[in-house]
């Protein structure tokens, strides 16, 4: 099974495609795959085909997005809560994921001709090694294309990202690479897994389940959200237009929501730059003191999330030569 699925479309959904094209599309569209275990006890047959099945509608989803002009989507493979299930089950799905990374690298020349770039966002060393292996691989193997992006959130929740988020920050301050007063939404958002990725545009939920389940908690605040009741290994491509057109209907209050949130982010940074010159100098604070200091703070910044991407890539790079000595 290929991660790069082609497939024709037929007249009627051509036409929807051209329709749906008019209009704004999602840039970013994130999948809460839900039902595959439904769906195999209602075909008498074990979990881990609804899981395998699960799989090959995501490759299918691809493709339908593609042909819509969706460029990214954050899929939630597998979540930290996951592991709690049954030893059969997880294994299954470990073996799943081995599967289909080997596969992947196996096509690393069709991922670079289609310019796909597979990104992996969760906690890496909840993996077992040859499955954190295959990823920091598969990750690195398709890192430099650029035309979509597909997120696989795997061991991950959002309370892992946000705490871990935190962390970061934290050790940040005490080795002296960044002042409290730098902490932002902004800068906390860089230093999420998802860093590098916009806010998802739409989020779609199968199998009937209205929830979030810990995913994109941070990141969804102004998303579209879309919950539908067919089982993710039944989903069509009229259930994504379906979604789409929901998102359509609701585009200008969401964007106009999310231009609001994104204004005022930008005084809260302003604010804070005015007040901290306003401790240090006084009432003898310039104008030229703040623009010195806001330079100042945007410098360490950078310092800042260079090294915490220097150490990210050195990570991956490591998880890929495990087991290689
Ligand atoms: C939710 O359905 C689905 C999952 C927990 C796993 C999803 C995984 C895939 C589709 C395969 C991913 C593949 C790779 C390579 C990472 P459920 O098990 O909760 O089903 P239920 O709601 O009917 O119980
Ligand atoms: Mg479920």
């Amino acid at each position: 099974m290929t991660w790069i699925v082609e497939q024709d479309r037929t007249w009627a959904e051509w036409a929807a495609l051209r329709i749906l094209r008019v209009g704004p599309v999602p840039n970013h569209l994130a999948i809460i795959m839900d039902g595959n275990r439904r769906f195999a006890r209602k075909e008498h047959k074990d979990t881990l085909v609804g899981h395998t099945q699960g799989f090959h509608k995501l490759t299918e989803m691809l493709c339908w997005c593609r042909d819509l002009g969706i460029n990214e989507v954050t899929a939630y493979a597998f979540s930290i809560e996951n592991f709690k299930r049954s030893k059969k089950e997880v294994d299954g799905l470990m073996d799943l994921a081995a599967e289909k990374f080997a596969k992947l690298l196996e096509e690393k020349e069709k991922m670079t001709k289609h310019g796909v770039c597979i990104r992996v966002i969760g906690d890496l060393n909840l993996l077992p090694s040859r499955i954190r292996k295959l990823t920091a691989e598969a990750i690195l193997a398709t890192r430099h294309n650029s035309k979509c992006f597909l997120n696989l959130a795997l061991a991950y929740t959002s309370r892992e990202e946000i705490s871990s988020a935190v962390n970061e920050l934290s050790r940040g301050v005490a080795e002296g690479k960044i002042y409290s007063s730098d902490i932002s939404e902004e800068l906390l958002e860089k230093c999420l897994h998802t860093r590098g990725s916009r806010d998802p545009d739409l989020l779609v939920r199968t199998s009937g389940e209205v929830r979030l389940s810990d995913f994109l908690l941070w990141q969804s605040g102004f998303s579209c959200l879309f919950f539908t009741k067919v089982l993710w290994p039944e989903f069509t491509i009229w259930h994504l237009f379906a979604a789409v057109f929901y998102y359509q209907r609701h585009y200008h209050t969401l964007s106009e929501a999310r231009q609001q949130s994104l204004a005022l982010r930008q005084c809260v940074v302003e604010e804070s730059d005015i007040e901290s010159c306003h401790i240090k100098f006084g009432d003898k604070v310039s104008q030229e003191h703040i623009i010195a200091h806001a330079s100042a703070r945007v410098e360490r910044i950078e310092n800042f999330l260079a090294d915490l991407n220097n150490q990210r890539l050195n990570y991956l790079q490591q998880m890929a030569s495990e087991g290689n000595d």
